[in-house]
């Protein structure tokens, strides 16, 4: 059986790629396999991590290139030359323009620290989400994984999970929060959903009635 082929797309601490290896592990993940971690940093940790796992890695550098253009082919090279099915987003902070996000519809897709429509799109991202929620004062928020289309955090949503705030909460203990209780958990499952539906694409079973 084939599986849908899977590029992960990093650029920090990788906590959130190391929640999508362990499903693979435990098998919350049985439809998909990792073949790609590729980095706009190469001092990120998620590097660390993906090694580790014996995952292949490469690192596109925005700042080593000299337009987005080139930043955008470079990936591109990547992920078509480990014929990727799937690509997540997972805590990438470089901007993907529609000339990237056209080639590859539906097939990206990105995890977010709050519940959209709320603290997204431009200049919202890592821990100043968690700023601006408890700015706000909200007394819930969550995570959200979503399709990837040019409008910033503007794909078609695909799951999501609430969060309760609480007092005395600060930017990092809710970011805590909000990682552990949705997105280490909802971005597996969203991963899977989507995987299980290329994978049957590919074996030609969609649509096919299941033999009893
Ligand atoms: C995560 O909270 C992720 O949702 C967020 O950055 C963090 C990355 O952590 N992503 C964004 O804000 C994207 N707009 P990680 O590297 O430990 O997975």
């Amino acid at each position: 059986m084939l599986k849908t082929r899977i590029a992960v797309l990093v650029s920090g601490g990788g906590t959130n790629l190391q929640a999508l290896i362990d499903a693979q592990k435990s098998g919350i993940i049985k439809n998909g396999e990792i073949k790609l971690v590729v980095s706009s940093s190469q001092n990120a940790f998620a590097l660390t991590r993906a090694k580790d796992a014996g995952v292949d890695t490469a690192v596109v550098s925005r700042k080593d290139l000299q337009t987005q253009q080139a930043f955008e082919s470079e990936i591109k090279k990547v992920i078509d030359e480990y014929k990727i099915d799937l690509i997540v987003m997972a805590g990438f902070m470089s901007i993907l323009t529609k000339d990237f996000t056209d080639m590859y519809p539906d097939r990206i897709i990105n995890i977010h620290p709050s519940l959209i429509p709320s603290f997204c799109g431009k200049g919202y991202y890592g821990i100043h989400v968690h700023e601006a929620a408890l700015d706000y004062g909200v007394k819930v928020t969550g995570a959200t994984v979503h399709f990837v289309n040019e409008i910033p955090d503007g794909g078609r949503i695909i799951m999501q999970k609430a969060v309760q705030v609480r007092d005395g909460d600060t930017p990092q203990s809710l970011q805590r929060r909000v990682m552990e209780e949705a997105e280490w958990k909802i971005l597996p499952l969203s991963v899977e959903m989507i995987s299980e539906k290329f994978a049957a694409a590919k074996n030609g079973t969609d649509g096919m009635l299941q033999e009893r």
